[in-house]
């Protein structure tokens, strides 16, 4: 018999949901402090088609830094190797958000995660599109599935207006060179990355190819089977940022977060799941969405690092 995959996102959903909420939703970008703390969905595609769920998995909520999962695949598709020339994949150990490093790195970025190592491959992308923005919403859509993604205005606006310590980083990496385009333009284009919504289905969707050696499961190729593992590397090693070490040990899947409280994790040659809970850790990873893959990681008996 088949693995009941049903039964298991069940009560995983209901174990968590009886459980007080930790943490607190993110505030420093206002428009995604109104979120209702209690929502929670769970999403799991697989890759021979099937799709399961619980909970909210049909509600939208704003991806944030999931976007940079994506933009990484989209500046390997276009630069190949040579992006690493802009960033590194070593895990940074610093807040997301953190401009310490960079001050003793020469402002090179330590991973595509961080916030500075986001920049840079959103400015990568800036440089060979000419409308990047179109680009990363077109390339989101083909992989979910739907006709056209939207941004949330307000998400987007609020970013922009709360968005010095991005523009510091990005300054910084142009301070060293390493930023060719408008700074304006290249964090306008990543506020705006930030501030699509997505449901967890569509999200675990949109990162099956990921699960299924870099083909979406229409046969179409997003990344090489090399690019592809080197892609869940990086999500393993630096996918929640200064929790990555915690993350692993208790999960041990390659996995992005976003302060959305969204996250999506990679079963390698199974499936992709989405988690959504928007209060986050002290990390800005979601609470809730940790227990969650915890639990499904401990029933599935990954192994971290080989599955
Ligand atoms: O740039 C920011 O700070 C946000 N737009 C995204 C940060 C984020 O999602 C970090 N993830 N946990």
């Amino acid at each position: 018999m088949s693995y009941d995959y049903q039964s298991l996102l069940d009560r995983v959903h209901a174990t968590v949901a009886a459980q007080p909420i930790r943490g607190k939703v993110a505030d420093y970008i206002p428009a995604l402090a109104r979120v209702d703390g209690r929502r929670f969905g769970l999403a799991l595609a697989l890759t021979d088609g099937r799709v399961f769920s619980a909970g909210e998995a049909d509600e939208p909520f704003s991806i944030q830094s999931m976007s940079k999962l994506f933009t990484l695949v989209m500046a390997q598709r276009l630069y190949g190797d040579d992006l690493w020339q802009r960033v590194g994949r070593e895990p940074s150990g610093t807040a997301f958000n953190s401009l310490v490093q960079l001050e003793h790195e020469d402002g090179f970025p330590r991973n595509p995660f961080i916030n500075a190592g986001a920049l840079a491959v959103t400015n990568a992308l800036v440089s060979r599109y000419a409308q990047p923005e179109r680009a990363i919403l077109d390339f989101l859509a083909s992989l979910c599935g739907r006709k056209k993604i939207f941004i949330d205005e307000d998400v987007a606006r609020s970013e922009e207006q709360h968005g010095d310590r991005n523009r510091a980083i990005a300054y910084f990496l142009k301070a060293h060179d390493r930023f060719e385009n408008d700074v304006a333009e290249v964090t306008r284009t990543y506020f705006r990355q930030c501030a699509i919504p997505l449901t967890c289905r569509e999200l675990a969707q949109a990162a099956l190819f990921l699960a299924n050696n870099g083909t979406t499961l229409d046969g179409a190729r997003v990344l090489s089977p090399v690019q592809t593992r080197q892609t869940l590397a990086v999500m393993l090693t630096c996918g929640l940022y200064d929790g990555v070490g915690d993350f692993v040990f208790r999960v041990g899947l390659p996995a992005k977060s976003g302060v959305g409280g969204g996250i999506i994790a990679i079963l390698p040659g199974v499936g992709s799941l989405c988690v959504w809970s928007p209060p986050l850790d002290a990390r800005g990873n979601s609470a809730r969405g940790i227990d969650a893959l915890e639990l499904i990681a401990a029933d599935l008996a990954v192994v971290p690092g080989v599955l």
